[in-house]
């Protein structure tokens, strides 16, 4: 600054130096530098190059002392930054004094000669303004509590004086000019100074241009040094990264990336609060209207000079751009620089739609996630999709769309967050923010769907706006929701892209519940002029305005955009999967297979399904399609369960050993799992698979009766093993099989379906089981006895079949006549599934001998296990030992453990009883509409509609069911067939099973008996 009325000090070199040898005692050659209101000089001597000063003898000398005092405290603080250092006189003082020719007397100072470059003369890299960001971090730290009379000033360059700024606008000559800078001082004053007053404040240096800033010359990332305190005052700390990047982001193609890099540097050495980073921006404003609206005045006072008009040039375009970006959007950046949110509130509004994704209601009628989705080709700059997009040509683009999800089989379309596109073609997609750069990332989440699409709100809201936007290629009509829930702060979603009906029908402060309409997918004459979508997007930051919310962004920011415009799909229910594959593609596991596994293993449906995850009752496939599972009953407590998850790893973690040792888990498990059991049932054994539990049902029986000889029901299935083949029918009478073996005896399926109509119902238990009377009499007859009869609770791979009431009662004291064993099957019904009693066997009263479990038993974790009674277990104990490496080891018992645990907990067996119940009756009503249908049955969650082509014949309906199977599947829905015949569907979904669950299935179901008996699928 040069006061004009007090000129600056008027010493010659030698006189300087004499000076600096009478006061400070120190001598050398003097050479002048620049200085406009002081005089400065280089004094090189013996010991080391110095500055002199003659301060002005206008300035007040507190000011001069306050200078010194200064200095004095960074030297002794100890700071890690170079700043001149005082040298003394020898009476011990910091300043000296000299007569001043006009009267008065001018301060003199001698500080250290810092080496080094300007900044002025190297590039400003993001990393060279990180240090000099990190280098003002550590000066004002060490400044952190310095105070001095004379900091207390202010004047023309003190931020917080910005609003003297407009009484010099008289100054400025050009009229836009002028009116830009009222549009800042407007803020200013309103926005910003009322904060500034609460802001912290400190002796800051208050001009860190890129003159006062010395780099090293050899690292230009080293800050070698910060001179020229004549700036410094106690103001606001934010005050001096401002004024640092006023300065250094001059003519960078990335302003506010230069500033957040400086800011960053500064904030890793001395934190910055949220607070004062949102105000920056706008001091950097301030920062140079001051400096502009001083030049004008320069300008007034001495002419017009080329070289004024040059060095204001590069504040005046940086203003200029400045004025053009949004401000929330360069905070944001500045914010993320900073470690801060991008928008306060940001990261908690993702976590929260994380944490509470499964809650949300469905954005479209059938959950997004459940249907078949592909990814709109967008991101192909060739695909004619695009191409007649970005050429304004919807109907072009919809007809593209259309026919190749009619072909594919694809529901809902996808325009994923973040997918770079070239449809942006216009004007408005130039980056603001990075100079030459374009805008052409996708912030929102599109879905394509058919016009006339409705969709609902995840979550309560409030309309924010409902508004038409014209441009071509713009939203068409646009709804902004704000959504407030509980423990998340607020934010909004846009809806673009709409049906113009939602004008008329939503106004501003309107309360919709979650699941209300917001409105219909627009056609392209509404819409903005594209193929039929919704662009759905959230802005963390609720206070942007529809229109100001930034729909692309540019590359560089993508992560800032990512916490301020974060990615929807979560909130819309679109699975992660939709958008990355991993691993081999479904052709490829196919190939692999037959390559490096047995063929026997089959492949459920003619086009193979590959799953990635699953959760609770849903199996997500890998393209991020959620299939409602209604067939897998190994999840008992759906997929994944966290608890039984915890408890594996936990123990896993831990110990795993065998039975050998001494362990807490398996004899707990024992007493909690026989506590289940009628009493009787009270010794347990452990193993892995059903298998193996009826194997060794098998060899208890045998030891314990003598006897090799089976009694089985006819379509029976227990396990994998030879002898096990041997006891099912359903195994060795197919494919494959070799019929049955002499030392089994096959007994009628008690099928009350399929009972001779002249069987008064009451008689089929009696009637049903003449076929094993007769099967013992044609035993006893060879000289034979069954050493046991052996049968699920609810026979399952023969259909579903509930016996008649009193069945097993009946059935179990032939065989025990007979000297035979009881065996219970539950490996599939078990564990509570009927929802009345925790096992099948207990609803025909009775109390087998042993009974079997198998598959629900881990949730998947692969175990089984085996109860019988005290006696059995002790007559089985002939001196061979029974080990199995790994049956009862510590990580199953834990996963046995919490499955017991939760189903009791969150009383599941009430569950399975309460929507078994429910669905049974939906099924019965649907009977009344599909003659197909000719039985419906089930107990809690073992459920079974068998097709008949007659109802009066009972002709198996093997077709229609093999159809039914497979629409359900096209739908979203896994169920089975099952059944001598294939007829019957079954369906066996997890405990947790909901109504809305239910709900899915059976409209699911609707839908596809519908259309199958329509002739499609
Ligand atoms: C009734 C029944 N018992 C036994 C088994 C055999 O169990 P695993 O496959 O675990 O050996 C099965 C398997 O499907 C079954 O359904």
């Amino acid at each position: 600054m040069t006061d004009v009325n007090h000129p600056a000090p008027q010493f010659s070199r030698e006189e300087a130096a004499a000076l600096a040898a009478s006061h400070f005692g120190v001598g050398g050659v003097a050479t002048p530098l620049d200085s406009e209101r002081d005089q400065n000089f280089k004094l090189m001597s013996a010991d080391g190059d110095w500055i002199f000063k003659v301060v002005n003898a206008s300035e007040p000398g507190q000011e001069s002392e306050f200078q010194a005092a200064l200095l004095d405290h960074l030297a002794r603080s100890g700071a890690d930054v170079a700043v001149p250092g005082l040298r003394k006189t020898p009476e011990g003082a910091a300043l000296a004094h000299a007569p001043a020719d006009g009267g008065g007397r001018h301060a003199l100072r001698l500080v250290s000669w810092l080496p080094g470059l300007p900044l002025a003369e190297v590039a400003r890299t993001p990393q060279v303004l990180a240090g000099l960001g990190a280098a003002l971090g550590r000066l004002d730290r060490a400044l952190q509590g310095f105070i001095h009379p004379g900091a207390l000033r202010s004047f023309d360059w003190d931020i917080r004086q910005a609003s003297a700024a407009r009484g010099r606008l008289g100054h400025v000559a050009d009229d836009a000019d002028r009116a830009l800078l009222e549009r800042f001082l407007d803020r200013f004053d309103a926005q910003v100074a009322p904060k500034l007053a609460l802001l912290r404040a400190q002796v800051i240096h208050n001009d860190a241009n890129d003159w006062n800033v010395l780099v090293d010359e050899n690292d230009h990332c080293r800050i070698a040094g910060i001179i020229d305190f004549g700036d410094a005052l106690h103001s606001p700390l934010i005050a001096e990264v401002a004024v640092a990047c006023a300065y250094s982001i001059l003519d960078v193609e990335d302003p506010i990336g230069a500033a957040a890099s400086l800011a960053a540097g500064f904030h890793a050495e001395y934190p910055l609060r949220e607070e004062e980073i949102d105000l920056l921006f706008d001091l950097i404003v301030a920062r140079l209207v001051i400096s502009v609206s001083l030049s004008a005045v320069r300008k007034a006072q001495i002419g017009d000079n080329p070289y004024l008009a040059i060095s204001e040039a590069p504040a005046w375009r940086l203003l200029r751009r400045l004025d053009a970006m949004n401000r929330r959007f360069a905070t944001a950046i500045l914010r993320h620089a900073c470690g801060f949110d991008a928008a306060p509130g940001a990261k908690a509004v993702t976590a929260w739609i994380e944490a509470n994704r499964k809650n949300f209601a469905p954005i479209l009628d059938r959950h997004p996630a459940t249907l078949a989705k592909a990814l709109v080709p967008y991101g192909d700059p060739a695909h004619p999709m695009t191409v007649t997009s970005a050429g304004q040509q919807p109907e072009k683009a919809t007809a593209w769309w259309d026919a190749w999800c009619a072909e594919n089989g694809i529901a809902l379309g996808i325009g994923p967050w973040g997918e770079a596109r070239t449809v942006y073609t216009s004007d408005i997609f130039w980056s603001r923010f990075v100079e030459g750069a374009r805008r052409v990332h996708h912030l929102g989440l599109d879905l394509f769907m058919p016009a006339g699409t409705k969709v609902y709100t995840p979550l309560a809201a409030t309309v924010k706006s409902v508004e038409i936007e014209e441009d071509p290629l713009g939203y068409g009509c646009l709804i902004a929701l704000e959504h407030a829930p509980e423990g998340c702060p607020p934010f909004v979603t846009l809806w673009g892209h709409m049906a113009h009906e939602a004008m008329t029908r939503l106004k501003p402060g309107q309360r919709l519940a979650a699941g209300a309409l917001v409105g219909e997918m627009g056609k392209p004459a509404e819409n903005g002029g594209w193929a039929p979508h919704l662009h759905f997007q959230i802005s963390t930051d609720p206070d942007l305005a529809a229109r100001d919310i930034l729909g692309v962004g540019e590359a560089r920011y993508l992560d800032v955009w990512a916490e301020l415009f974060p990615d929807a799909a979560t909130l819309a229910g679109i699975p992660t999967e939709t958008f990355h594959q991993t691993g081999r593609t479904r052709p490829e596991i196919v190939a692999a297979r037959k390559a490096s596994l047995l063929p026997n293993l089959s492949i459920s449906y003619s086009e193979p399904i590959k799953f990635v995850r699953g959760e609770g009752a849903w199996l997500i496939d890998d393209r991020g399609r959620a299939y409602l599972d209604c067939f897998n009953n190994v999840c008992h407590l759906g997929h994944a369960h966290p608890d039984v998850v915890e408890a594996i790893a936990t123990q896993a973690a831990k110990l795993n050993t065998n039975t050998r040792y001494l362990h807490d888990a398996i004899v707990t498990y024992a007493e909690r799992l026989t506590a289940t059991l009628p009493e009787g049932l009270s010794v347990a054994s452990f193993a892995c698979s059903g298998s193996e539990a009826n194997s060794l049902a098998l060899r208890m029986s045998r030891t314990v009766t003598g006897s090799n000889d089976a009694l089985v029901l006819d379509w029976a299935y227990h396990g994998t093993t030879q002898e096990l083949i041997d006891l099912s029918p359903y195994k060795y009478k197919r494919k494959g099989g070799k019929g049955r073996p002499a030392h089994v005896f096959e007994a009628t399926i008690p099928d009350s379906y399929r009972a001779p109509d002249d069987w008064p119902v009451k008689e089929h238990a009696k009637r049903f089981a003449a076929s094993i009377a007769e099967q013992i009499e044609t035993m006893r007859k060879q000289g034979r006895a069954p050493a046991f009869f052996i049968a699920e609770s609810i026979p399952s791979v023969a259909g579903q079949v509930f016996l008649p009431e009193g069945y097993l009662r009946e059935v179990y004291a032939m065989v025990r006549a007979a000297g035979g064993i009881c065996i219970a099957d539950e490996v599939q019904v078990g564990f509570g599934r009927v929802g009345s009693h925790w096992w099948a066997f207990e609803t025909q009263g009775v109390v087998p001998d042993i009974v079997t479990m198998g598959k629900p038993i881990g949730n998947g974790h692969p175990m089984s296990a085996l109860v019988t009674t005290r006696e059995i277990a002790d007559r089985f104990n002939n001196g061979m030992e029974y080990f199995n490496t790994f049956g009862g080891n510590p990580v199953s018992c834990a996963a046995g453990l919490a499955v017991l645990d939760v189903i009791e907990r969150d009383r599941l067996r009430d569950n399975a009883a309460d929507v078994g119940a429910y669905l049974v009756a939906q099924f019965r009503d649907m009977q009344k509409r599909y003659e197909v249908i000719g039985d419906v049955r089930g107990m809690g969650l073992f459920l079974g509609i068998e097709l008949v082509t007659d109802r009066r014949t009972k002709e198996p309906a093997t077709e229609f069911a093999r159809k039914v199977n497979d629409g359900a599947r096209a739908r979203g829905v896994l169920i089975g067939t099952e059944g001598p015949h294939d007829n019957v569907l079954k369906m066996r979904p997890p405990m947790i099973f909901s109504r809305r669950d239910a709900d899915h299935l059976v409209g699911v179901l609707e839908e596809t008996f519908a259309a199958v008996e329509a002739g499609g699928a």
